[in-house]
């Protein structure tokens, strides 16, 4: 379009006045970069009037050469300098108008993607988990699904213990396959002595099972620790230290532990372990104007149970008696969570609300 023949004359001021003339109206009508690029091909491009002017210039007589090497040189500097000018402002108003058309509307509503939190449970068994592999101890496991054997008989319960009773074991038909889903994690200890080399030093978190009623302070299914130390001259004094260390590391350095004696047949002497409260610090006792929700105004918290390894077990899992001993603990980690959190229902830890596990902020701390 207005392209005219140059090869017929030689550019003059008039012809180079018009062509910048229509190369400027062309280039002030680009609307877009897209259309700007078309407008330079076109008019200062090398098939354009003055293109092909500035390549004529070369064959020029000398005397015409410098006055219409300027001219068209000039004239060529002009549209360039439209042409930058122009694109500046388009690029100015195309980016305007992207960010008109990606505008955010910060006062929208936004789509709500609630996060999860960690279970207070988990959280614990992690924690508890951590304290003992700080100090060499291994994790074990064993199936929830237990054999009665390693449940019961090897921990040296009496056929008649009535922990075996029906109203609190969940047996598993059929009958004669003798299985049942674990009462508690102690049947780890008899699967970590039967599989690894002494001395075992292993704790062992885990879901347990019985049939109890489901309420504020029982569910039935719930959890435990197990720990067990089996090594040359382990006494009481190890278990004391060790049930310590863990209450101290689990509740702060001023709790304190008591051991008041107690019975179970897989452990000789056996013993329940306490917790100072770790709220009240003993104050509430015999002080009706300090009452204590959390021990009850006791001063002492039942955690747990503990003893020095029974030799009849040791000696189940062929373990030299003479040589060896050993003590071991177990506690129930929900109720654990429970008071360590003030939680007054047990049956929050299972609804599954986690409103519940994030108020706690999966910490059980
Ligand atoms: N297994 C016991 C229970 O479920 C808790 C327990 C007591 C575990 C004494 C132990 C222990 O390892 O030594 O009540």
């Amino acid at each position: 379009m207005g392209q005219r023949d140059v090869s017929a004359e030689v550019p003059n001021e008039a012809s180079v006045a018009e062509a910048v003339a229509t190369a400027l109206a062309a280039i002030a009508q680009a609307a877009t970069t897209a259309e700007l690029s078309a407008a330079k091909y076109e008019h200062n491009g090398d098939k354009s009037f003055l293109g092909l002017a500035n390549r004529a210039i070369g064959g020029l007589a000398p005397d015409e050469r410098k006055a219409v090497g300027l001219l068209v040189g000039q004239a060529r500097g002009a549209v360039n300098a439209a042409i930058a000018e122009r694109a500046e402002a388009l690029a100015a108003a195309e980016l305007a108008a992207k960010l008109q058309a990606e505008r955010v509307d910060v006062t929208l509503p936004v789509a709500q993607h609630p996060q999860g939190a960690i279970h207070p449970i988990t959280a614990m068994l992690e924690r508890v988990g951590d304290i003992f592999t700080a100090m060499g101890w291994e994790i074990a496991e064993g199936p929830e699904l237990e054999a009665s054997w390693l449940n019961f008989d090897a921990l040296n319960f009496t056929p008649d213990h009535p922990a075996r009773f029906l109203s609190d074991t969940l047996f598993v038909d059929p009958p004669e396959a003798n299985k049942l889903m674990r009462t508690h994690t102690s049947p780890v200890q008899i699967r970590a002595l039967l599989e690894r080399d002494l001395p075992v030093y292993v704790v062992s978190p885990g879901k347990v099972f019985r049939a109890d009623e489901y309420d504020a302070t029982h569910l039935p299914v719930f959890h435990q620790l197990e720990g067990l130390a089996v090594d040359k001259g382990i006494s009481l004094a190890n278990l004391r230290g060790t049930l310590d260390h863990l209450a101290k590391a689990m509740f702060g350095d001023d709790i304190d532990t008591r051991m008041r004696p107690h019975y179970f047949p897989f452990t000789e002497p056996s013993a329940e372990v306490d917790l100072k409260c770790f709220v009240c610090h003993g104050e509430s006792v015999g002080n009706p104007d300090r009452p204590c929700r959390t021990c009850r105004s006791e001063g002492w918290i039942e955690w747990g149970g503990c003893g020095i390894v029974n030799p009849r077990v040791l000696a189940a899992c062929g373990i030299d008696t003479d040589v060896y001993s050993g003590f071991a603990f177990g506690m129930g980690i929900d109720r654990t969570v429970m008071f360590r959190n003030n939680a007054p229902d047990l049956r929050d830890f299972v609804e599954g609300d986690v409103r519940f596990s994030r108020s706690l902020k999966g910490d059980a701390r």
